[in-house]
């Protein structure tokens, strides 16, 4: 007996309510996907990217990493931004972050995790950043969930300095680059006041370091 049988009868009451609701609807998507936003999130399977901003297969396109990182040389999620500002050409790219972030919390640590701290190294590049803002902070969980919404922060400007999205605005596209953070606490997701739709917003990201 498989032992994903449970999920496997999941899966075949989930996709029977859908099609009770449209019977058309994997036909349709089978035909074309057309979202509309790229979905940057943390690999944390607490902050499920369709499921907390309520959309159906089809309306998110959707990258997850630890700590939802966007690095400049990643070659994964470049690929994921070219795929989805050129190909799908989607409206909108979000980086949502989350409070209590295991990636953040681990980097925010003095002990070795291994191969991880290489790519938690990104992170500790953006406290370093903001130390002037984590001397001030004294409360360790107000340091925590500031890194957190920084990371986000940082991200949002990295997604903005790919020469994909560059070029989508050098060519007069409609794209904004938003950053967000989820509480795992209560399931509510926050828009930090970051969205950038053009270039000459990149330097407001930058003033806040
Ligand atoms: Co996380």
């Amino acid at each position: 007996m498989s032992e994903l049988k449970h999920l496997l009868a999941k899966n075949r009451a989930w996709a029977a309510g859908i099609k009770q609701e449209d019977p058309d609807f994997f036909k349709k998507l089978f035909a074309q996907q057309a979202p509309e936003y790229l979905w940057i999130g943390c690999a944390d399977s607490r902050v499920p990217a369709n499921q907390i901003v309520g959309m159906l297969p089809g309306e998110l396109f959707v990258h997850r990493n630890i700590a939802n990182m966007v690095i400049h040389s990643d070659l994964n999620c470049l690929s994921v931004i070219q795929y989805a500002v050129e190909v799908l050409a989607v409206k909108h790219i979000i980086v949502c972050g989350h409070y209590g972030c295991g990636g953040v919390k681990a980097a925010m640590e003095t002990e070795e995790h291994g191969l991880i701290d290489n790519w938690l190294g990104h992170i500790r590049d953006v406290y370093r950043f903001h130390r002037q803002e984590f001397y001030v902070l004294q409360d360790a969980e107000e340091r925590f969930d500031r890194l957190c919404e920084l990371n986000v922060i940082e991200q949002v400007g990295n997604v903005c300095s790919t020469t994909f999205v560059k070029q989508a605005w050098k060519s007069g596209r409609q794209l904004s680059v938003h950053g967000c953070i989820y509480s795992i606490k209560d399931g509510i997701l926050t828009e930090l006041d970051v969205t950038i739709t053009g270039p000459e917003q990149i330097s407001s990201i930058y003033r806040q370091k």
